[in-house]
């Protein structure tokens, strides 16, 4: 059996928080703690999964800038796969469970409900970004890889209009159910400020002026 040692402290918590959600699933379906509306339950815990491990994802970069710890660029890729396997998940339940697989109805709904039409786009990005993930395609692609994975810049705003009209209110008038919708909007927000140049540099400049306490590691770039 392979030794624990093998693995970081932040591996082995980001491995655990990760698939966290989706054993928690799992034990309620056999404690029959899935709610009087499961497969409700079951897109509702995984659609905020995905779209959270994606702005986790998203702010590696930023945290790396603030406290020089680069062993998260490391953890990157497995959170976006883990986005990816929740992701899946969600739609597979709603094709599967929600729709019984019948195929027109689910265009009709698709096209129907622009949440859903939202839900689909963000979906469909993110299946470039899982396949190229691995080290292979980063050499083969080149330049192009990094471009290629700015999408999630898209990718996590799209999901989030998608969560936030899929619920009751509206989203741009602060009105009904739309708090958490904007907490990962504000998030978001700010995770693409601290990557503006001059913002960034800010930061990395004055970790290495304050000489931080919880500057980890020296600053990489990425
Ligand atoms: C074909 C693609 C997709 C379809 C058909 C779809 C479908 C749905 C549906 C039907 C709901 C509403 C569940 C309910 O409250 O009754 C939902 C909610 C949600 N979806 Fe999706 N979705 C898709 C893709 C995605 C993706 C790619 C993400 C994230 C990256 C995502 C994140 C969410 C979130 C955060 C919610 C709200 C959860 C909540 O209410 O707490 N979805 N989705």
């Amino acid at each position: 059996m392979p030794s624990l040692k093998r693995y970081t402290p932040l591996q082995i918590f980001m491995h655990a928080a990760a698939s966290f959600p989706l054993v928690r699933l799992v034990f309620e379906a056999f404690t029959g703690g899935l709610t009087a509306n499961p497969i409700q339950h079951i897109e509702q815990r995984t659609g905020r999964a995905a779209l959270t491990l994606l702005i986790l994802a998203l702010a590696v970069t930023p945290l790396n800038t603030l406290f020089g710890w680069s062993e998260l660029i490391k953890r990157r890729r497995a959170l976006g796969l883990y986005a990816f396997l929740y992701a899946c998940v969600h739609v597979i339940i709603f094709l599967n469970l929600d729709y019984g697989l019948a195929w027109s109805l689910i265009v009709q709904t698709v096209f129907e409900k622009p949440y859903i039409l939202l839900g689909a786009a963000a979906f469909l990005l993110l299946i470039p970004l899982a396949v190229t993930s691995f080290d292979v395609w980063k050499a083969r692609l080149g330049k192009r890889w990094k471009y290629l994975h700015m999408l999630l810049y898209f990718i996590v705003p799209i999901a989030t209009l998608h969560y936030a009209w899929g619920k009751k209110g509206d989203f741009f008038h602060f009105s009904g159910e739309v708090g958490r919708p904007w907490a990962y909007a504000i998030v978001f927000i700010m995770l693409m400020i601290l990557r503006i140049p001059a913002v960034r540099r800010f930061f990395a400049s004055l970790r290495t002026r304050l000489r931080l306490p919880f500057s980890i590691n020296k600053p990489q770039a990425s």
